[in-house]
């Protein structure tokens, strides 16, 4: 493949799956162009310093995404149902297909969710799936990446008590529920993978995921790398819907379906995918564990 005279445009660059793709991409010497609304700003910034080139869009303006996608051979895509809710969500990932489809674009490697193929009921793996057939419809050259549950997640689920010095960690899940996770870096990775080998992942759906682990089996290797006691308990699901009732029907899909990704067969393609135990040493989680309590303790 031709990456020095190949140009991927890469939506949410300055993101955790944008951003881990543009590194990625960039550090195998492909040309980089990432999207930001603002790349004027210090997460920009960052990814110029490695030779990403930075453009500003939005993906809600499909007028702005035209000027984006010039001349360019690839494109990821992503979107952010937290920030703008499922119409936006899909509207922003149909402007992005529209657009990469009016371009003439040979590769589009569009980011979903583990499972979004199969019927959910979830908001937000459903307006992936409605982006992944618009996708179809148009008949792009794609590849669907379907990551499952960012290992970094568990940064908010992991808390201190300092009057009783307890680490608990928290989550709606039955402690030997197993469940399928991924670090960012490795969505990178992965993606930069099919860009590569356009000709095998090209019309193909891949539901990405580096380790299976229980939540109790996850604060136990919590504890052993932060060298505390990490207590796992149980968050009732009535509870967490007060807090989020979108995310507790994700939950309650993770306990009666849950994702399905082949990852001996990963591995094989893709060797550097981190298990749960290599992440926390790579991360520095326990580091990172701390500075959060710092900071809270200042708040
Ligand atoms: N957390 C999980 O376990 C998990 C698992 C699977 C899938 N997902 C999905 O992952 C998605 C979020 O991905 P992420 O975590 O990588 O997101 P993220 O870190 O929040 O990054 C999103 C990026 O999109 C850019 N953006 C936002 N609105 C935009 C717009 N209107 N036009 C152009 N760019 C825009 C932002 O860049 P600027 O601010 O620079 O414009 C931002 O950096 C969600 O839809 C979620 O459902 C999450």
């Amino acid at each position: 493949m031709d990456r020095q005279n190949r140009t991927i445009v890469v939506f949410g660059a300055t993101g955790r799956q944008g951003g881990a793709v543009a590194r990625h991409l960039a550090s195998e010497g492909w040309r980089v162009r990432g999207v930001s609304r603002n790349p004027a700003g210090a997460r920009a910034q960052a990814l110029r310093d490695v030779g990403v080139e930075m453009v500003q869009a939005d993906m809600g303006d499909r007028s702005s995404l035209d000027r984006t996608l010039e001349g360019a051979y690839g494109v990821f895509s992503v979107q952010n149902y937290w920030m703008y809710g499922y119409g936006p969500e899909i509207r922003q990932g149909i402007n992005v297909a529209d657009a990469a489809h009016a371009a003439g674009i040979q590769h589009l490697v569009y980011s979903s969710v583990g499972g979004a193929e199969r019927n959910t009921g979830v908001s937000h793996f459903e307006s992936k799936w409605r982006i992944e057939q618009r996708i179809r419809e148009l008949e792009l050259p794609a590849t669907i990446v379907r990551p499952v549950f960012f290992m970094e997640n568990l940064l908010g689920w992991v808390h201190h008590d300092p009057e009783n010095n307890l680490w608990t960690m928290r989550m709606p899940m039955p402690p030997d529920r197993p469940l399928q996770m991924i670090a960012v870096t490795d969505i990178g990775g992965f993606v930069a993978l099919v860009f590569d080998d356009a000709g095998r992942f090209r019309g193909e759906a891949l539901e990405l995921a580096g380790d299976e682990v229980s939540m109790s089996q996850a604060a136990r290797m919590i504890s052993q790398h932060l060298g505390e006691p990490v207590e796992y308990a149980e968050m009732p699901m009535d509870e967490h819907r007060a807090q989020s009732p979108e995310s507790a029907d994700m939950f309650a899909w993770f306990i009666r379906a849950g994702y399905q990704a082949d990852i001996a067969a990963l591995r094989q393609m893709y060797p550097p995918l981190l298990t749960f135990g290599e992440w926390l040493d790579r991360v520095g989680f326990a580091d990172r564990l701390r500075e959060r309590q710092v900071d809270r303790s200042r708040a």
